[in-house]
This record gives C-alpha cells, structure tokens and sequence, in this order.
C-alpha cells in the first residue's frame, strides 16, 4: 500500500515538473511571428501574395496602395479583419497578433526574400 501512493504521488510530481517545464518553451516559441504567419497566414498569403485578392497582396507597394504599410494598421486589421480575410482578436493573442503583424512589416520592406 505504502508503495503505492509513493508511485501516485512521484507520478503527480513528474507531471507536474512537465507541465512547468515545457510550457514556457511553447508561449515563447508561439508569440515567433514566423511561426505564427506559418501556421495561420500563410495558406492565403504564401511568399507575401494574397491568393483570394490578387491585388491585396503583402508586398509593400501593395501595403502602402491600401494603406496599411504601419503597424497599426496591420494590426488592426489581422484584429478585426476585412472582407474576406477573417478576424483574428478570438484566435490569437495581442500579442501574437503584434507578433505576426511586426513581421509581415518586416518582410514587406525585405520584399519576402528569406
Ligand atoms: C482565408 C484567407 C486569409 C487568411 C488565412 C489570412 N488572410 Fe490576410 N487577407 C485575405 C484577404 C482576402 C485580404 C484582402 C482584404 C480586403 O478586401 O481588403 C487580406 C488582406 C491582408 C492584409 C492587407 C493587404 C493589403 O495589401 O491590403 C494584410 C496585412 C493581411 N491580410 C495579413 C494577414 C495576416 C498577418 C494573416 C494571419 C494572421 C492573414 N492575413 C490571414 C485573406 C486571408
């Protein structure tokens, strides 16, 4: 009996050694706008185009024809999307949706080289 809460209770401690371990790893690697872009973003904007709306690509002549070559206003618009492209204030973070909009900036002004 003796030994078998000893097991249940070194079994709770791994678990929670686990959790507590490999959590920050994941918040760190899931505010990475790469990533972030990679997993939601990419399936319409692949290498910075637009596949739904040709001419509302990520380029940044693109961004500055539609206004939307600031921060603010990527991140206002991944927020609360536009037309076709869907809102993101209930899927992502604040700081995942800053995340990923800092680096469609980014990427814009390197013109998508990677
Ligand atoms: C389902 C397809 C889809 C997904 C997924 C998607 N978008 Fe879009 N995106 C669009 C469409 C369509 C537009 C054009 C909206 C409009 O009518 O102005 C757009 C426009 C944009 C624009 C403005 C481009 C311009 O030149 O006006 C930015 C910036 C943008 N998306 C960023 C993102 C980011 C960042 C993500 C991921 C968090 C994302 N999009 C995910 C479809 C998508």
């Amino acid at each position: 009996m003796k030994l078998i809460n000893f097991l249940v209770r070194l079994t709770m401690l791994l678990f929670f050694l686990l959790i507590t371990l490999i959590k920050p790893v994941q918040a760190e690697d899931i505010n990475d706008g790469a990533k972030i872009f990679s997993i939601h973003c990419v399936g319409c904007h692949p290498q910075g185009k637009n596949i739904i709306r040709r001419a509302k690509n990520l380029k940044l002549r693109a961004l500055k024809r539609n206004k939307v070559d600031s921060l603010d206003a990527i991140i206002n618009l991944v927020t609360y999307g536009k037309n076709n492209m869907s809102a993101y204030e209930d899927k992502l973070t604040k700081e995942q949706i800053e995340s990923v909009s800092k680096y469609v900036l980014q990427q814009a002004q390197n013109n998508w080289h990677t």
